[in-house]
């Protein structure tokens, strides 16, 4: 018997509303991005994210359903992100998941947005072995997190500043590309020297396995800011490029130095930075070394999206954990700490 989950997504500035079969089928993964709407403000607001998901949902849900191919009957469970992220945003798909699950009887499904992310994997590579070692970079996240098998989660290292994802997006705002900034300095670093800017890259102590991405951010501003009172032209590709290899630099470090001291064959990458083609390629290359394989999403599956959601809620259902319809949003929920 397959198993057919509507996942729902709404936790930032994509409302998305999928249709997975057993884990693995997408038969539909309706995103309606909000990126325009946000590009005049420089990053998401969050009372305006939340009424244009109030907006969206219903749509984005028939939209996803019809275009799967299938009844509401057919539906197995209703997983639905319950955080992290921002409180309104969240509210607006645990409301629409609960009145689902309730109206059709069928059991709700709560998932940490970061599991989702990580599960995005499993959607083509059912077949990866634990323990796994998952590098988690998004705007919001920097993590190394041990998984053992589904639904364990040991952190083994997080950001102690900002994100890896959030100094792509800061650094790309003051250097005028616009936002999201992630993939904008992506595709000018590849026009760029990465050896033409002086980057500090941050290790912290020996043998750390945390990140700080805050002084490499600090590093362009400053340099923006010399060369302007110099007036000299910046060479954005240059920059761009510097930067990026800088923080890919320590991820792919830290993610080999957790991989030899946890004794892993296998590392993931999960959330909106794995879609950055110098990490992809640099991780697989150094792995590869050490005789390490490493997964990553379709660039689609990286970012938020509701597929990777209905994914993960799969897992859940086979274990038979359901949250009740008293579920909540948690802005701050942690990975593995389920609140419901
Ligand atoms: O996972 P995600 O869609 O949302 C969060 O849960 O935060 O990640 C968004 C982040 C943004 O900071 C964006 O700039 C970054 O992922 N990003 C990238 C790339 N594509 C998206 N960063 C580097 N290179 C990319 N190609
Ligand atoms: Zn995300």
């Amino acid at each position: 018997m397959s198993v057919t989950i509507l996942g729902i997504e709404t936790s930032c500035d994509e409302t998305s509303a999928a249709v997975v079969v057993d884990g693995v089928e997408v038969k539909a993964n309706i995103i309606a991005s909000q990126v325009e709407l946000h590009q005049k403000f420089g990053g998401v607001v969050p009372e305006v994210a939340s009424r244009k998901h109030l907006e969206l949902i219903n749509h984005v849900i028939i939209e996803a359903v019809e275009e799967a191919g299938i009844t509401y009957q057919d539906l197995d469970a209703v997983a639905v992100t319950y955080g992290p992220g921002l409180v309104g945003a969240l509210l607006v798909g645990v409301s629409a998941a609960k009145a689902m699950a309730y109206g059709l009887e069928k059991p709700l499904i709560g998932v940490n947005h970061i599991e989702g992310h990580i599960y995005a994997n499993f959607l083509h590579r059912p077949d990866l072995q634990f323990p796994v070692l998952c590098l988690v970079v998004s705007g919001g996240h920097s993590d190394l997190v041990l998984i053992e098998h589904h639904g364990s989660y040991r952190l083994l290292g997080r950001t102690r500043d900002d994100a890896a994802g959030e100094a792509f997006d800061k650094v790309a705002r003051a250097m005028g590309l616009g936002y999201p900034g992630g993939p904008l300095i992506d595709r000018l670093a590849r026009e760029g020297n990465a050896q033409a800017v002086q980057i500090p890259r941050a290790y912290l102590e020996e043998g750390s396995l945390d990140f700080s991405f805050s002084g490499t951010k600090t590093a362009v501003l400053n340099y923006l800011n010399r060369t302007k009172q110099k007036g000299e032209e910046v060479n954005t590709a240059d920059l761009a490029a510097s930067f990026q290899q800088a923080v890919v630099d320590v991820l792919v470090d830290k993610s080999l130095l957790a991989a030899a001291k946890y004794n892993v064959k296998t590392i993931m990458l999960a959330g909106g930075v794995a879609a950055n083609g110098l990490l992809r390629r640099q991780l697989q290359q150094e792995a590869g070394k050490k005789d390490i394989q490493v997964a990553y999403p379709p660039v689609i599956l990286c970012t938020d999206n509701a597929a990777m959601i209905a994914c993960a809620g799969y897992y859940k259902y086979l274990r038979g954990d359901f949250a009740p319809l008293t579920l909540n949003a948690i802005p701050a929920l942690t990975l593995g700490a389920d609140k419901y």
